[in-house]
């Protein structure tokens, strides 16, 4: 098994902690350890990491890494063209190295997972899976109707065709039916409604080579791309950059829309191990341990009479009074005040932002 570690994304929704030259995997949001370095040390003792990121951010990955001690290839990525040409550049380094078959174990950045064990035990579930030829999801059980998550609908009652070495967690697994990324809140609403629907983790699990099959059949021009680009690489000490031009003719998708909405071959195995996608500050604020008045408060902070809201502060006091329901987070040179419930519209502050400069 390879674990390839995706780590390219940009993380707008934690502004202003999380920026373009410091995004959120590189941050210690939740522990000591960074969350690029929680994702390593999750995975327990492994021979070699494949970790895919941006250009710009080689050093902090690099040197991320060396502190975790972990032997790791990084892709370097002149320009983000989303997940699934991240993951095509990996899968294609392990064919020219004749290990096509082996499994990709593809992992987020940014998420927290608080039972390490059971994680490692669904890992092991879903490998004679995907040394099949399936494409292993890991379903979470939805709670609310989050839009910003793939939803899979489970095959409940069919059963898993029989076979191989997968026999015995055959019957933990279910055929996928329907894998909707990302749908509107009337549609995610209807799904919880009916039920059986699962959330998409965002951690896969198949064999590079069926992956850039199934890439090949339904994103083509993806797949040529990053053949392309694979064709002509340059090392750099532990750096791997793959051909600039190829790479920005790459179109922009995430294996969700690219690959896993289209596939007759995905599975979901269910997991329930304390995942959460830590995608933004209220997402950050649930999972954190909170005062009697429901409020997460971090850095040199006063809160009175103020309740359910997240205060953070990096440099200097931060007080409030009378509030409920906000986010607070102050750094050096900018400040955030929002309503919880609104938080998501983060990133329309990130785009102006980026539209001013
Ligand atoms: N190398 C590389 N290049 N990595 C990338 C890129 C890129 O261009 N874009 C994103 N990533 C990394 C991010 O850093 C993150 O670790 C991971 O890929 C997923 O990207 P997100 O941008 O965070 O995806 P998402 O949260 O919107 O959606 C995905 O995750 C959800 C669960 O967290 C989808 O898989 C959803 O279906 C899923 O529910
Ligand atoms: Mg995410």
């Amino acid at each position: 098994m390879i674990p390839v570690i995706m780590a390219g994304g940009s993380g707008t929704r934690l502004w202003p902690l999380s920026r373009t030259q410091y995004p959120k995997q590189f941050l210690q949001l939740n522990s000591k350890l960074s969350m690029l370095q929680e994702t390593v040390k999750r995975l327990g003792a492994v021979d070699q990491v494949s970790l895919i990121c941006n250009e710009e951010h080689r050093f902090l990955a690099a040197e991320q890494m060396r502190v975790m001690n972990q032997p790791c290839s990084v892709f370097l990525e002149p320009v983000g063209r989303n997940t699934a040409p991240a993951i095509a550049l990996a899968a294609i380094e392990a064919v020219n190295k004749g290990q096509g078959r082996k499994c990709l174990l593809v992992l987020a950045a940014d998420h927290v997972i608080e039972d390490e064990q059971t994680f490692q035990a669904m890992i092991a579930k879903a490998q004679p899976l995907a040394q099949e030829g399936c494409l292993v999801t890991f379903g979470i059980v939805p709670t609310h109707p989050e839009t910003g998550y793939g939803y899979i609908k489970a095959e409940v009652n069919q059963p898993m065709p029989a076979g191989g070495e997968g026999q015995d967690v055959l019957s933990e697994a279910f055929p996928v039916s329907e894998f909707v990324e990302k749908p509107d809140l009337a549609t995610a609403e209807s799904y919880l409604a009916e039920g059986g629907y699962y959330w998409n983790s965002g951690m896969f699990m198949f064999r590079a080579d069926r992956y850039l099959e199934e890439l090949g059949k339904f994103r083509p021009d993806i797949l040529e791309a990053c053949q392309k680009a694979m064709a002509d690489t340059s090392a750099d000490m532990d750096f791997v950059r793959v051909n600039t031009a190829a790479f920005e003719a790459c179109p922009d998708e995430s294996v969700d829309y690219a690959v896993m909405e289209k596939t007759d071959r995905a599975v979901v195995l269910p997991l329930d191990a304390g995942w959460s996608d830590v995608g933004s500050w209220a997402a950050l604020w649930e999972i954190k341990a909170k005062d009697c008045n429901g409020n997460v408060l971090d850095g040199d902070v006063i809160a009175q009479d103020t309740s359910d809201s997240f205060v953070m502060s990096s440099n200097r006091l931060v007080t409030t009074l009378g509030v409920d329901n906000l986010i607070v987070v102050d750094t050096p040179d900018a400040l955030l005040v929002a309503d919880k419930n609104k938080i998501q519209d983060v990133k329309k502050i990130v785009a102006e932002i980026k539209g001013a400069g």
